[in-house]
């Protein structure tokens, strides 16, 4: 089996300690760094933009995977892809070009993804599915860190993973994903687990994102 990937998300961090709080989340061997990336429009809070994210690239090599979660991502792609992410992926609710955007991000030659809220349908991917590196089925509704696993969601990363066969696609979770919950995910077929409130409070990261991989 692939190794399960780890996306530790800074959301909840202080974000006056970002470089020692990503030097840390480097040393115990995180495989990406998960930036949620609000508008304030599409979800109610806002983070922070390109400037941070280009910052972040200039301080560490973690591979950056970048959530968008605002209206007309189409707009500030370019931005966030010369900012050095790795991955971009955008929301499938309220984007109508989805095709185009995937298309835009994968003109940097970097990873693309789909992002699917609890209500949407896994379905929708099928017809893009030839397009896209990642789909990440969010288990919780977008906006905070530190909320409570949907369960339904355990079905949709079955019903993804079906969809997937033996694509070479990541298919990735976030929302509420701690030690409680990272096995089922697991073992739905997840192999990207984002894990925010359950590794930045955790006092012992690297036991924690060891088992988050599901090693006992
Ligand atoms: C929520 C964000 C998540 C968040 C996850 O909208 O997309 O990435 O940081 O936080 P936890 O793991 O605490 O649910
Ligand atoms: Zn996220």
């Amino acid at each position: 089996m692939n190794k399960i990937m780890i996306a530790p998300s800074i959301l909840t961090s202080s974000f006056l300690n970002l470089e020692s709080v990503i030097k840390e989340l480097e040393e115990v061997e995180s495989d990406y760094l998960h930036l949620d990336i609000m508008d304030g429009v599409f979800v109610p809070q806002i983070t922070f933009g390109a400037k941070i994210v280009s910052d972040i690239k200039k301080s560490s090599s973690i591979p950056l995977d970048v959530h968008l979660m605002i209206v007309n991502p189409e707009k500030h792609i370019d931005d966030f892809a010369k900012a050095g992410a790795d991955i971009i992926s955008v929301h499938y609710e309220g984007n109508i070009h989805i095709h185009k955007i995937i298309h835009q991000i994968k003109s940097y030659n970097i990873k693309a993804g789909i992002v699917l809220n609890p209500h949407t349908r896994v379905d929708v991917i099928e017809p893009i599915i030839e397009d896209i590196d990642y789909v990440l089925i969010m288990s919780v509704n977008p906006g905070f860190g530190g909320q409570k696993f949907i369960e339904s969601s355990v079905k949709k990363i079955r019903e993804a993973k079906k969809l997937i066969s033996n694509r070479d696609i990541i298919l990735a979770v976030d929302g509420g994903v701690n030690l409680n919950t990272c096995n089922i995910v697991i073992e739905a077929g997840a192999n990207f687990l984002v894990a925010g409130s359950a590794i930045i409070d955790s006092d012992n990261k690297k036991d924690t994102i060891n088992k988050l991989r599901g090693n006992k």
